[in-house]
């Protein structure tokens, strides 16, 4: 096993303690504390630099990750893929058609088996239950590439990547316009975790549920964290610091399509919405963008948009998860 290099100790990006993540799964950002996502990004941002140098930060030699994708993905993929190459590791991608989980091999048996082989699974789901009963079944780490309920992967990247632009998470106004969806959810959790300021801007019917703003409401009274959720996607923009959004149809609730599109056309990322945030506001996808519906061309390819350091910082984000969760 690879030793750190002396750059993990001796970061001044986060300044964060460092908690042992050792043999943990990552199924919800609602499951860490705030010191474990600190550590988390404290790692990412140095990973970043090891990698923006180009020095070698072989950590997982010899390890192996399984990818599990029940649904499409490019970025997960290749981050997760990439992120095992640069340390020096392997990923394997098992393809649903393939496998076949819970139809040819019941999911607990897929873990029992993986268990045997690979020192870590990532499994991106329809049902949440299954990333759970992967966890459960399994002895080695489990990562959640998103699930119907959540995304995790995807907001560590994006804490990632409000630090590199704010240099900060708190005492900023972050705003969240369009489908209270799974990416929605990581972002509450991590507000209540973080102590952050959210202002979900959603149609009724389409906002985040009860249970998971109670939580997150719950954890935020002991970080100062805020989560306020609006009808009107202007007063969630009002002086915002991030304007952040995410498609109106998730993978899996393509049947809504038609409905989704009478709704929510007055949630879209314009210029117009934007003029209401601040004038150095960041504007954040998680991508695949559907330009002209969530997002506009003019949003997305202008001076604010950071949607594609987001891409990126899924692999740094990711390989400072692999590396922490294998205990390393
Ligand atoms: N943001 C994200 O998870 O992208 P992919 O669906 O391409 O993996
Ligand atoms: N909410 C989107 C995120 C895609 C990365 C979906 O689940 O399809």
């Amino acid at each position: 096993m690879s030793t750190l290099p002396v750059v993990f100790e001796t970061d001044t990006v986060t300044r964060a303690p460092v908690e042992s993540l050792f043999g943990r799964d990552l199924v919800s950002i609602a499951d860490y504390t705030s010191a474990e996502l600190r550590t988390i990004l404290h790692r990412a941002h140095a990973l970043k630099r090891e990698q923006r140098a180009r020095r070698a930060h072989r950590l997982l030699e010899g390890r192996t990750l399984a990818m599990i994708f029940e649904k499409p993905s490019l970025r997960t993929r290749c981050t997760f893929e990439t992120g095992m190459t640069q340390l020096g590791g392997h990923a394997i991608d098992l393809a649903q058609q393939h496998m076949q989980m819970g139809t040819r091999e019941s999911v607990p048996d897929v873990a029992h088996n993986l268990e045997r082989w690979v020192d870590v699974i990532m499994a991106r789901v329809f049902s949440h239950q299954t990333v759970i009963e992967l966890a459960a079944n399994s002895k080695v780490p489990v990562i959640n590439g998103l699930s119907d309920f959540c995304h995790p992967c995807q907001i560590m990247a994006d804490l990632q990547t409000i630090e590199e632009h704010r240099g900060r998470l708190t005492s900023l106004k972050i705003a969240y316009v369009g489908d209270g969806n799974n990416v929605t959810n990581s972002l509450i959790f991590a507000a209540g975790v973080l102590g952050l300021d959210l202002h979900v801007g959603a149609p009724q019917g389409y906002q985040p549920t009860g249970p998971v703003l109670e939580r997150a409401r719950a954890m935020a009274l002991h970080t100062d964290g805020e989560i306020v959720v609006h009808d009107d996607p202007v007063a969630a923009v009002d002086g915002a610091d991030v304007v952040y959004t995410d498609s109106w149809v998730s993978m899996g609730q393509e049947a809504e399509s038609a409905e989704r599109m009478k709704v929510f056309p007055p949630y879209q990322v314009n210029a117009a919405l934007l003029a209401h945030a601040r004038a150095d506001a960041i504007v954040m996808h998680c991508l695949p963008a559907h330009r002209g519906l969530e997002i506009t061309d003019e949003v997305m390819d202008g001076p604010h948009s950071v949607v594609f350091d987001q891409s990126e910082n899924r692999l740094h984000t990711q390989k400072a998860i692999l590396t922490l969760l294998l205990g390393v």
